[in-house]
């Protein structure tokens, strides 16, 4: 097969907004089409045609039990695919969406089982950016989409790494450029009780569990409403099946490294091959003298972010994709306070990792 590559600008977008047609056609017509959100890459097929969804699965790799999530362009179309039960799901809605978040409710009959993994709920994600909500707007259906990567490997934040993974096997890629965020949606559920109400962060990403409460505490709800991680809840079925699987992994072992001392012992294990680092200038300048020290001579050291923990989420996996590029057997990874866009960003690193130091 054939892999059309267009590039496109989000200004392009709002002026010429026909651009998209023909990748719309194609996904109305049951075929993929790899497109940017603001997060990452999607991976997109026609989410009310089972058949078009299966390619999904099969092109990725990825376990069937993994559920995938639906895309739409508007807000009033959710009532077409999902129930929304209460008012704090009503009012995420109202003020969360677009954006780089996606909310699990009850399904309607008309998303297939074969979307949701069998589960009663469907991820409905509305994102921002002007091209993904054009795509979806043209196609004139929703669009499931996972991440636009073999299953297990970090995520694709840019369009070369969805043609290095999936060129021949997808007609249609549109490159919009890097992505904004970099890392995944969060992926939250509503769960109501008598007395009160929880929101359950499954996956966390750029809006942060903070921006959740945030958002609580400047809206009245008839009951007292919690924010909570629910990987901090004991479940006997995870609530997220994706949650469960190794993730995000280069090619390289991956080693967070929060204390230097106790690095050392595994630096020497990697002491004559090719060590990655990732991290942020002072983190760079003292892994340099250990490495030095140690007598390691092949150093391939990247600069994380310079400026805040937004540039860090943006550049994660990007970053492991030059990391694999270079053949190092070892990445060394800052250890990054796990609060707010810290906390998402490590749980990134923690799944992609085999040490943690
Ligand atoms: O930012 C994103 O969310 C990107 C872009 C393309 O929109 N998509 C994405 O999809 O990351 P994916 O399939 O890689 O991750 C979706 C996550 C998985 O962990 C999956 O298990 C979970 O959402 N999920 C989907 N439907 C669910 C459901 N009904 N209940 C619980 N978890 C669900
Ligand atoms: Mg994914």
């Amino acid at each position: 097969m054939n892999t059309k590559v267009i590039k496109i600008t989000n200004q392009e977008i709002k002026e010429n907004p026909y651009l998209l047609r023909e990748a719309a056609k194609i996904i109305a017509e049951g075929e993929v089409v790899a497109f940017p959100t603001e997060t990452v890459y999607g991976l997109g097929a026609n989410a009310l045609n089972e058949k078009a969804v299966r390619k999904i699965f099969e092109l990725k790799g990825r376990p069937s039990d993994n559920p995938l999530i639906v895309h739409l362009h508007s807000k009033e179309l959710i009532k077409n695919y999902a129930e929304i039960s209460n008012e704090v799901e009503k009012q995420i809605v109202e003020d969360l969406m677009p954006g780089p978040l996606t909310l699990i409710l009850k399904k309607k009959e008309i998303i297939s089982s074969i979307v949701t993994a069998g589960l009663p709920t469907v991820g409905i994600r509305i994102p921002y950016n002007p091209i993904a909500q054009k795509l979806i707007e043209l196609s004139g259906v929703p669009i499931s989409a996972p991440s636009a990567n073999l299953s297990g490997k970090p995520s694709a934040t840019e369009a070369q790494t969805v043609i290095e993974e999936f060129a021949g096997k997808i007609p249609f890629v549109i490159d919009g450029g890097k992505t904004h965020i970099g890392i995944e949606s969060t992926v939250i559920m509503v769960k109501e009780e008598e007395t009160k109400y929880s929101i359950l962060i499954l996956r966390p990403g750029f809006i942060t569990k903070e921006d959740l409460e945030n958002f609580v505490n400047e809206n009245k709800f008839s009951k007292q409403v919690e924010v909570i991680y629910s990987e901090n809840i004991q479940q006997e079925t995870p609530l997220s099946p994706g949650q469960k699987y190794k993730h995000y992994s280069p090619k390289s072992h991956v080693a967070i490294i929060k204390d230097f001392k106790k690095a050392e012992e595994l630096i020497k294990d990697f002491k004559n091959e090719k060590i990655g680092v990732l991290g942020r200038k002072n983190f760079l300048k003292e892994v340099k003298k250990i490495l030095t020290y140690l007598g390691v001579k092949n150093i391939f050291e990247l600069e994380w972010c310079e400026y805040d923990l937004i540039d860090c989420a943006r550049n994660l996996f990007f970053a492991y994709r030059i990391f694999d590029k270079e053949n190092v057997a070892i990445i060394l990874v800052e250890y990054l306070e796990e609060k707010g866009l810290g906390y998402s960003i490590m749980n990134r690193v923690k799944k992609s990792s085999t040490y943690f130091i």
